[in-house]
């Protein structure tokens, strides 16, 4: 199974969300053995789009020849496209953002209607990629926080998706909070691995992996400087 990880956040390997995404992955890989691209996407030159539509009349070729053509490849190529990225302003942060919008080679102008909405039509084939979410954020709450984020995922990714987020990630990079992260990092190892063998999560897990870690008002008061 080819995985592609675009990983949006800016600390790289040190992210605080990547360490949900190396257990769901290590989970993935017990189940099936994973062939994972890496792309820790602020490394990578990545022109915003000038909403030229070039690419979407002439067959796919953007007016930029930057480092989305690998890119497009490599997403083409890939069975499972994993978004791993820390909420910002409750969205993507912008490295991420700039590099979907240059998808747009992917799409065709035409519009079809899918559902009660429209959609451009591929001039690519993508509908082999599954998609998968992988965010975390600062605050303790995920009401009222990661909506935009999910919606827009939904919206962008219509079939075949699942995702993932967690509250209080920070705590993730804290050696000090192994005792509660240990533990839910082995549910999304778990996740992985259900994933791996039937492309659903189990939804009782998926609720327990997304609830706060600590009572919400006890990890304000640690991140305000209390004990
Ligand atoms: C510019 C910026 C915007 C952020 N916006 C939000 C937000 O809207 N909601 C939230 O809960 N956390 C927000 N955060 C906190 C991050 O999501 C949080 O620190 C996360 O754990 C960072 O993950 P990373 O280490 O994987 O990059 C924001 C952080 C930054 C730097």
């Amino acid at each position: 199974m080819k995985i592609l990880l675009l990983n949006g956040s800016p600390k790289r390997d040190k992210s605080d969300v990547m360490h949900l995404t190396r257990a769901f992955l290590e989970g993935m890989n017990e189940a099936a053995p994973l062939e994972v691209e890496t792309v820790h996407v602020i490394d990578k030159h990545i022109e915003y789009c000038t909403g030229c539509f070039a690419c979407m009349h002439n067959g796919g070729e953007c007016v930029f020849d930057d480092d989305m053509r690998g890119i497009l490849e490599s997403i083409l190529a890939c069975d499972i496209l994993l978004l791993s990225f820390p909420l910002y302003s409750y969205g993507m942060p912008a490295p991420l953002k700039a590099l979907f919008d240059r998808v747009l080679p992917l799409s065709s102008m035409a519009m079809t209607k899918v559902g009660d909405r429209y959609a451009h039509v591929g001039q690519a084939d993508y509908s082999h990629i599954s998609y998968m979410m992988i965010c975390g954020c600062g605050f303790p709450n995920s009401k009222h926080n990661f909506e935009p984020a999910v919606e827009q995922f939904k919206l962008m990714f219509p079939a075949n998706r699942t995702y993932i987020t967690v509250p209080e990630s920070p705590m993730f990079s804290a050696p000090e909070a192994a005792s509660v992260t240990a533990p839910r990092l082995g549910l999304v190892k778990e996740a992985g691995r259900q994933y791996a063998l039937t492309g659903e999560i189990d939804e009782a897990l998926l609720k327990e992996i997304c609830s706060p870690m600590i009572l919400e008002d006890v990890y304000a008061n640690i991140v305000n400087g209390g004990v």
